[in-house]
């Protein structure tokens, strides 16, 4: 395994590769990896001759500056587990690299962004649809994997590559939990211990709400959702939305023909959580 902190450097190792023939699939991280995103890095690794990983704190994509100062860095860790699960580049620049001027690109993705994270984070989609296109231009992959419990970035990117006509495949894979249903997070290292210990009753309460459709309305089975979970004294709901999984329109009804995500955000503290659940 190679580690290359140079874009330039990147980007003709790269396209070697693919003058031999070789595909190649990007898994773009912020570090503090777990085992969600190995699973990422071993799918890209099954489809692709090779897996480069990026791992870089994107200062752009954070509204909140406490959070980018406590996001969980762990460069060394991450390139040993790296190392151990089949990834062949391992992309880690400094702010400096990506960033050697202010990034003034405004991105227009339309409503996908105008909700959910959207709304409650103020240019977090902007600074992900920067980095994230960075990122594409220098390796200029195959395919592109992204983690469905951020279902909303997904779309977003998925926006960004046909707008700015990338020619790649964005491949969204599933959510990877703690045995006690917790959906793993970088974050989730930043819990304090009460909080960690409570933080699983997010996914218990979403997996009953998929039982309740039959007995709620949408908005009732909405104001469901936020009660139990906020009846925990650890959580505190930011929003709970049912949306359909392509445009991110909000659900009113059940019969509607579409399938149907329920998102939600919550505080464990100071510590902010998303997770989401079919239904
Ligand atoms: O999902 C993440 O970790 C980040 O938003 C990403 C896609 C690596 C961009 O910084």
């Amino acid at each position: 395994m190679n580690i290359i902190t140079k874009k330039a450097e990147l980007t003709t190792t790269i396209e070697k590769l693919k003058q031999e023939g070789k595909t190649v699939g990007l898994v773009p991280t912020m570090g503090a990896l777990h085992e969600g995103h190995i699973s990422l890095v071993k799918t890209c690794k099954e489809g692709n001759d090779v897996a480069v990983v990026s791992v870089f704190v994107n200062p752009t994509q954070f509204n909140d500056k406490e959070d980018l100062k406590r996001y969980p860095r762990t460069l060394d860790k991450d390139v040993a587990l790296l190392e151990k699960n089949g990834c062949d580049y391992v992309f880690a620049p400094s702010v400096e690299e990506m960033y050697p001027e202010e990034d003034t690109r405004v991105f227009n993705f339309g409503y996908v962004e105008s909700v959910m994270e959207g709304a409650k984070r103020p240019g977090h989609f902007n600074g992900v649809g920067q980095i994230v296109s960075k990122l594409f231009d220098a390796v200029q992959p195959h395919r592109a994997y992204f983690g469905m419990k951020d279902f909303q970035q997904v779309a977003v990117i998925k926006n960004m590559v046909k707008q700015l006509h990338y020619n790649l495949e964005i491949v969204p894979c599933p959510i990877i939990r703690e045995a006690d249903g917790l959906a793993m997070s970088s974050r989730n290292t930043l819990l304090e211990p009460e909080y960690r210990k409570n933080a699983p009753h997010i996914h218990a309460v979403l997996q009953e709400a998929t039982k309740l459709t039959s007995e709620m309305s949408v908005d009732e089975l909405k104001q469901w959702v936020t009660e139990e979970i906020n009846k925990n004294p650890y959580l505190e709901v930011e929003y709970f939305e049912i949306v359909d999984d392509t445009e991110l329109k909000t659900i009113r009804d059940w019969k509607e023909n579409n399938v149907k995500v329920g998102c939600v955000a919550v505080y464990a503290g100071k510590i902010r959580l998303i997770d989401n659940i079919v239904f």
